[in-house]
This record gives structure tokens, C-alpha cells and sequence, in this order.
């Protein structure tokens, strides 16, 4: 069992309703601290609409959303942003026209408060920064495509430097939905190895269809159907479990 400040973001008995459909239906789940924790489920399970309400892009009808002690429910997005729940792979969190090393810079200046004055006074804090924001480019192995304008790059390394601008951001915890959806074997390969690179250093919540990446990267797996939760456990816990065979594998 956990203790309560492994947790870094919990919701409880959330619940989202579109008309007359619940799509979220009374979910309770924990991600903990250092942990890659995938949700798994067929089409139109509520697990996109579940990260939606985790980082407060829409409004939940009911239930808690907690990160870290800090009740989040009524927070703005933009609020839990900032207080570090950072959602990947939003083609809006990068500049076509700057370079990849230009986007990280940016992302890391701007989230240690880099508008401020004492900021620019602190020249070791600024030359700190820049190196982390590279460092971000180096862990996700972007160092030669670092100087070119993002517009150029293919679609893998626009989505590995999405994910190299939220990591510069330092979150507590990092979504992604579906990282390889588009892509190539190859491409979704090699986002799986800079995936498990990244596991245990940052806290992880990964929707994704591909069950093979999610077997091989997952720490735990929350399987949704219908908008409910209906399994949590290992990956070895869910591949043997029957309700998930059922709703999920098809029997
Ligand atoms: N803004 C919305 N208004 C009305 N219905 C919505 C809205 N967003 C999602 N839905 C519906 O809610 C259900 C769950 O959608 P959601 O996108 O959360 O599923 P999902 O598990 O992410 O599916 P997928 O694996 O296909 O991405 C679907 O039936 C969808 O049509
Ligand atoms: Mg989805």
C-alpha cells in the first residue's frame, strides 16, 4: 500500500457527463511518484476525457482532483499548469519557426519564472538554465537536429521535442495520449526506448493502444471500459485478468 505522499496526483469518484452520457463514471485512481501508470482501454473508454479533467481542461461534474496536498478541482488549467501537471504532445507547445534547441530555451526560461527581473540579474542562474533546457534536447537524443527550424523536422522528432519541451517545463507529472499514434514502427520504437529512458526519474501517466509498449514500459496499467474503471494491477496482473480479456482482447 502506498503512503499518502508518494501520491502525486489522485482523483476521486470523478465523474463527466456529455448529455445523456456519463463518460467518466466515479473514478478513483493514484499515480505515484516516479511511476509510469498507463490507462488502457478501447475506443471511447473516457480516457481522454479523464486527462481532461486531471488537468482541468474541462470541468468535472463531480469528484476530487488532488496533486501532491493541494486540492486542484476548482483550479484553471492554466493554473494547473503552472503547478506542474504538463500534458505532452500538444502541437501548440512548439514554435515551427524557432529551432528545437530555441523551443526548449523558451520552455525552461518561462517555467523558472524567467519574466522576472532578479531572473536576468542571476547570470549563473540564466547560463543554468540553458544548460538543462540542451540537456532536455540530449536525454531525448535531438543534439543533431538541434539547430534546425522545427518545421523541417519529421514528424517523430516534432513529437520527441514536444516531449523534450514539457520535460525542460521540469513537471511533477508528465500525460501523454497515445505518444505513438501516427507514427512508424521505427519512429514508435524509438519513443518507446526515450519513454523507458525517462521511467523512474519523472512520474508517468501514458494512454496508449499499442499493448506491447504498454506491457513492456508499464510499472502499473488502470484498464477503463465505459468510463469506469474495471482492473488496476501489473502488467502480468492484467494480462491474466478475465474482465479485461472480456471488455478489452475480446474474450
Ligand atoms: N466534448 C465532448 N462532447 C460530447 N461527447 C464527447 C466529448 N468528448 C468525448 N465525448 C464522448 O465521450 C466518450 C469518451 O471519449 P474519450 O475521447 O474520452 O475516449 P477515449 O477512451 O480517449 O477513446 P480513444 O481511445 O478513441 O481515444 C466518447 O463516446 C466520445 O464520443
Ligand atoms: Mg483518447
Amino acid at each position: 500500500m502506498l503512503v499518502q505522499n508518494q501520491i502525486v496526483l489522485a482523483a476521486d469518484r470523478l465523474s463527466k457527463r456529455f448529455g445523456g452520457n456519463i463518460v467518466v463514471d466515479q473514478v478513483s485512481i493514484a499515480f505515484a511518484k516516479g511511476r509510469l501508470h498507463s490507462i488502457l482501454g478501447p475506443n471511447g473508454a473516457g480516457k481522454t476525457t479523464l486527462f481532461n479533467l486531471l488537468t482541468r481542461d474541462l470541468t468535472p461534474d463531480s469528484g476530487a482532483i488532488r496533486l501532491g496536498a493541494t486540492d486542484i478541482t476548482d483550479l484553471t488549467p492554466d493554473r494547473v499548469a503552472r503547478m506542474g501537471v504538463a500534458r505532452s504532445y500538444q502541437i501548440s507547445s512548439v514554435y515551427l519557426d524557432m529551432s528545437a534547441r530555441e523551443n526548449v530555451w523558451v520552455a525552461a526560461y518561462r517555467a523558472r519564472g524567467g519574466n522576472s527581473f532578479v531572473f536576468w540579474r542571476q547570470v549563473t542562474r540564466f547560463a543554468e538554465t540553458r544548460e538543462w533546457a540542451f540537456s532536455c534536447l540530449e536525454r531525448l537524443g535531438l543534439v543533431e537536429i538541434a539547430d534546425v527550424p522545427v518545421r523541417e523536422l519529421s514528424y517523430g522528432d516534432q513529437r520527441l521535442l514536444e516531449l523534450a519541451v514539457t520535460l525542460a517545463c521540469e513537471p511533477r507529472i508528465i500525460l501523454l495520449d497515445e505518444p505513438t499514434a501516427g507514427l512508424s514502427s521505427k519512429e514508435a520504437e524509438r519513443v518507446k526506448r526515450v519513454i523507458m529512458a525517462l521511467k523512474g526519474e519523472f512520474s508517468i501517466i501514458m494512454i496508449e493502444h499499442n499493448v506491447g509498449i504498454v506491457m513492456d514500459l508499464s510499472d502499473e496499467i488502470t484498464v477503463m471500459n465505459r468510463g469506469a474503471v474495471i482492473a488496476h494491477g501489473s502488467p502480468f496482473e492484467i494480462r491474466e485478468n478475465r474482465d479485461v480479456q472480456e471488455a478489452y482482447f475480446g474474450g
